[in-house]
Parts: structure tokens; C-alpha cells; sequence
């Protein structure tokens, strides 16, 4: 009987379709860049504040515990939106302030309750913070986490 799929034809539909679907990864990739810092978490709206704020989020490990945009650990509570549950859309120093507050009352003592350690911030560091929380309730996540306390 006649071979059909020859062995030529069987590397070219490898080669062609590895190399097809290698360039829709790159395209979605560049795409997925482009929409990030253009559209959704625009890089022109990150003060110093917010890169400084990142960089204290990171050195203190807050996602060793608390989940920022769904990744993160789930210990404590996710913190992408917590500047819109402290009302920060209405009023922005009133949100600085509960930020201020919690972190200079932690750990809370109260029994029964998951505890937060006390992280000794500076002023300066907890302004960072709150630039930091605030711009991320403002990237463009296309309506996730579906509710506020999530
Ligand atoms: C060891 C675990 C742990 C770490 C690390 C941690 N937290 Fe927390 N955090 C908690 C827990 C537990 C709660 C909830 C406490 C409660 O409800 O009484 C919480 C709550 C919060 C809240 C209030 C959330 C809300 O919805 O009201 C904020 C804000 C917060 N943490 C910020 C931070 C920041 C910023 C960092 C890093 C500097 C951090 N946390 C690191 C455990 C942690």
C-alpha cells in the first residue's frame, strides 16, 4: 500500500507546527506586555511612592501571608482591593490613615483571631505602602475579585 504520511511530510508538520504555535506564544506574550503597561497597570501612573512601596511590600514578605491579586498565600486577606475597603475611592487621606492605623496596631491580640506581626515601618515607609495599595486597586483586572472583601 501506498505511504501517505511520508517521513518528510511528518517532520515538516513538527517543524511548521512547533514554529506556528511558537510565534502565537510570542505574539500573545508581546501582546499581554503591551495591554499590561499600557492599558490595565499603566506605568505612567507609578510615582516613587508606588515603586518604593512595592519595594517595602516585598522586603517585609506581606505575601508570605495575604494574597495580592489572587497570588500570594491564603492566610490573610487579599489586599489588591483593600484601598477601595477602606473607602480610598471616596477619601483618600481617611484610607491613608485606617492604613496607618492597622499596621501600628498589629498584632491585634484579640483571641481567637489570625494574628498580624508587628513590622515597625517607618512613616515614610507606610506612605510608600498606601501609594503602593492604591495603585494596585486601580489596575484594570476586568472585575476580579467578583466582591470587595475577597
Ligand atoms: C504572618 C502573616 C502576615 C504577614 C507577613 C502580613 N500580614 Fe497583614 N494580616 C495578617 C492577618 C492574619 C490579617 C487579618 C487580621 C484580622 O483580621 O484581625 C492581616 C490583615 C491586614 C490588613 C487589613 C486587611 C483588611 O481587609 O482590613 C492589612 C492592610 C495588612 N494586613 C497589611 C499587611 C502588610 C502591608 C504586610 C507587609 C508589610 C502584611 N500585612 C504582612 C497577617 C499577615
Amino acid at each position: 500500500m501506498e505511504e501517505r504520511l511520508t517521513k518528510n511530510a511528518t517532520r515538516n508538520i513538527f517543524y511548521g507546527g512547533s514554529a506556528f504555535f511558537l510565534a502565537v506564544f510570542v505574539a500573545l506574550t508581546l501582546h499581554t506586555h503591551v495591554y499590561m503597561t499600557g492599558r490595565s497597570a499603566p506605568t505612567s501612573a507609578m510615582s516613587d511612592g508606588v515603586v518604593r512601596g512595592k519595594e517595602v511590600w516585598e522586603r517585609n514578605s506581606c505575601i508570605n501571608c495575604h494574597t495580592l491579586l489572587g497570588e500570594g498565600a491564603y492566610f490573610a486577606p487579599e489586599l489588591g482591593n483593600v484601598w477601595k475597603r477602606y473607602g480610598g475611592d471616596q477619601d483618600r487621606e481617611g484610607a491613608r490613615g485606617m492604613l496607618a492605623a492597622w499596621m501600628a496596631s498589629q498584632p491585634s491580640g484579640v483571641p481567637g483571631r489570625r494574628q498580624m506581626p508587628q513590622f515597625h515601618l517607618t512613616e515614610q515607609e507606610v506612605s510608600d505602602l498606601a501609594d503602593f495599595l492604591e495603585f494596585v486597586s486601580k489596575i484594570n483586572t476586568q472585575g476580579w475579585p467578583p466582591n470587595q472583601s475577597g
